[in-house]
């Protein structure tokens, strides 16, 4: 029976790739490798533990050994490798640059070089859309196009990047990048900007928009975003880089007003706060190349993508109280010191 290693898989993206995988692959067995820092939660995992064709490892992807040891199962080697895991959040980049060069850059050098060894026919590097900086209001980012990072997330990612380049150039590994937008839907850690939101709304706190509120994002439902990196597992050329890229540019402004109506609440909940250093303009991906060699487009709409996560949020009350535990609190208060502490609608006049 093949053998996947799915790193990262305790995470927002990775652990819904999980389930897509085990439902539409009914042949592959799934090993999920993750080192369950503050993004990667037990809870979110919790009910894949039955299920014969998969285990979980706890595991750093910086540990050659362990690595080494995720990719055997019954003595044989994982066919494909999926990397997920990462340090995702820009914002924590942006304060300390550290963790995502280690986990990002020397993470993904460790696992590239313990899958070598291992002898895995296919590795597929989860990248995305933010290694290619930023657009003004025309164009749409090609595969082809220069990288240019701008923040140290990205920077991170970009190099990751590279490192997969070379083991293709090198040694002839079969890896595939995918490139994805901005994701959104079920099990998103609440540091992000739609989770953000919708936690905050529920709970009558402000929720903080940056600078302008301008800057445009083409957010991808994650049924979208998996449904192309197991598209790109299957059937990408080795070497190939596909953009996965949502269909609906929205500026921040406009995403909350309509996640704020959806959810029947006052947008008067938008606070504008002071801007994100080097905070990218505007992201676009043209993904004719996913569409046409992987057969891939995206089918969730912003609208009906919105209000099912607003649901899933609504519906899981015990998920996001466990993620918004006194770390993710102490997070928020130096992240947002101008916002108000208290619940805003305990405190307005
Ligand atoms: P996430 O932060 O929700 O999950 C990351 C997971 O990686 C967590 O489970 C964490 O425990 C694990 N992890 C972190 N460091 C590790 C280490 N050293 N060893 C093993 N596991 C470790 O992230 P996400 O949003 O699910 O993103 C997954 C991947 O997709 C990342 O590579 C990210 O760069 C990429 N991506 C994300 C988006 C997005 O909008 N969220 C868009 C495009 C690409
Ligand atoms: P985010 O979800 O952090 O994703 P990324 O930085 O990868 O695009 O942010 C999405 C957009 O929302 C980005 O333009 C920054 C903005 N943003 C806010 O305005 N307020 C916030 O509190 C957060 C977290 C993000």
């Amino acid at each position: 029976m093949p053998h996947w290693l799915i790193t990262g898989g305790a995470g927002f993206i990775g652990s819904n790739f999980i389930r897509l995988a085990l439902a539409r692959e009914p042949e592959v067995r799934i090993t999920n490798f993750d080192l369950l820092t503050y993004a990667g939660r037990p809870e979110t995992i919790a009910d894949l533990a039955g299920e014969p064709r998969y285990r979980f490892l706890r595991g750093d992807v910086c540990d050659a050994g362990a690595a080494g040891a995720a990719l055997r199962w019954e003595g044989s080697a994982a066919d494909a490798v999926v990397h997920f895991a990462a340090e995702s959040h820009v914002d924590r980049s942006i304060a300390d640059g550290e963790a995502f060069v280690r986990t990002n850059v020397q993470g993904t050098q460790t696992l590239l070089q313990a899958a070598r060894r291992a002898g895995v026919g296919r590795f597929l590097q989860v990248s995305t859309d933010e290694v290619y900086g930023s657009l003004g209001r025309e164009g749409r980012f090609r595969e082809d196009s220069p990288l240019a990072p701008n923040s140290p997330y990205a920077a991170s990612k970009a190099a990751a990047e590279l490192m997969v380049r070379a083991a293709v150039e090198t040694y002839g590994l079969a890896a595939v990048v995918t490139r994805g937008s901005n994701t959104y839907g079920p099990f998103q850690f609440p540091e992000k900007l739609i989770p953000l939101a919708i936690t905050h709304a529920d709970t009558g706190r402000e929720i903080p928009l940056y600078g302008s509120g301008d800057n445009v994002r083409t957010w991808i439902h994650v049924d979208d975003h998996c449904g192309g990196i197991l598209a790109a597992l299957r059937r990408g050329r080795p070497g190939a880089i596909y953009n996965l890229g949502g269909g609906e540019e929205t500026s921040n402004r406009e995403l909350l007003e309509r996640l704020l109506a959806a959810m029947g609440k006052p947008s008067r909940l938008i606070r504008p706060v002071a801007d994100r250093p080097g905070h990218d303009f505007r992201y676009a991906l043209d993904c004719g190349r996913a569409r046409a060699e992987l057969g891939w487009t995206p089918a969730v709409r912003l609208a009906d993508g919105l209000a099912r996560t607003v649901d899933w949020y609504r519906g899981h009350a015990a998920w996001v109280a466990s993620a918004c535990d006194r770390e993710y609190e102490a997070y928020r208060e130096r992240q947002y010191p101008s916002l108000a502490s208290q619940p805003a609608e305990t405190t307005a006049p």
